[in-house]
C-alpha cells in the first residue's frame, strides 16, 4: 500500500520568502528513501493559526492524502502555535507518535523537551507535527517511521489482525 502525503511549513519568514525552507525538503527525502510514500503536495503558510488550520483541513477534507507531516511552530516563541491549530481540527489524538519523538530526541539534546509537538487524526489521515529545524526533523522523522506504514493502513481501514 502507498501513501499520499503532504508536508506544510509552518514559518513567517518562510512564507515572506525572507528564509529558505530547508525542513520540509528534509522530510520529503528522508520520506522517499523509504519507497511507500508519495509526497503529492509540499506548501509554506504563515505561524497564523487560521492559515494552518484551513491548510490542514483542506488536505484533511480531500479525502486523498493519507499524512500530513508539518515542520517548524512547535516551540515556545509567541508564534509557535502549530500544536494548538492541529488540536483545534483533529478529532482523535494520536499522542504516541509525539512521545516517542521527544523520548528518542531527548537521548540527542535536552533541548528536545521545548518541542510540544502533537499528532492526531481527522478522517482518514494522520496528522504528525515536527520541529522546524532540518536536522531536528529528519531526527523526528526516523524515530517514528518504523510504526508508521502499520498505523497509516489501519487508518485506511485494513481489518486484518494486528501481529498475525
Ligand atoms: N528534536 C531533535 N530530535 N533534535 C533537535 O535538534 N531541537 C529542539 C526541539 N526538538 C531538536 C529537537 C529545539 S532547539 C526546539 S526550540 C524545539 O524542538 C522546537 O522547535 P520549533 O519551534 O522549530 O518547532
Amino acid at each position: 500500500m502507498r501513501h499520499q502525503t503532504a508536508i506544510l511549513t509552518i514559518s513567517d519568514r518562510g512564507s515572506r520568502g525572507e528564509r529558505q525552507d530547508l525542513s520540509g525538503p528534509a522530510l520529503r527525502e528522508r520520506l522517499e528513501l523509504e519507497n511507500v510514500f508519495d509526497v503529492v503536495a509540499e506548501k509554506i503558510v504563515s505561524d497564523e493559526p487560521d492559515e494552518i488550520k484551513v491548510a490542514l483541513t483542506k488536505w484533511c477534507d480531500s479525502g486523498e492524502i493519507s499524512l500530513i507531516l508539518t515542520t517548524g511552530g512547535t516551540g515556545f516563541s509567541p508564534r509557535d502555535l502549530a500544536p494548538e491549530a492541529t488540536m483545534a481540527i483533529i478529532e482523535r489524538p494520536a499522542p504516541g507518535f509525539a512521545e516517542v519523538m521527544r523520548f528518542e530526541s531527548l537521548k540527542i539534546t535536552p533541548h528536545a523537551m521545548i518541542s510540544r509537538a502533537v499528532a492526531g487524526i481527522r478522517g482518514t489521515t494522520l496528522i504528525v507535527n515536527f520541529p522546524g529545524s532540518p536536522k531536528a526533523a529528519r531526527e523526528c522523522l526516523g524515530f517514528i517511521l518504523p510504526a508508521l506504514p502499520h498505523a497509516l493502513e489501519k487508518l485506511a481501514g485494513d481489518p486484518s489482525d494486528c501481529g498475525s
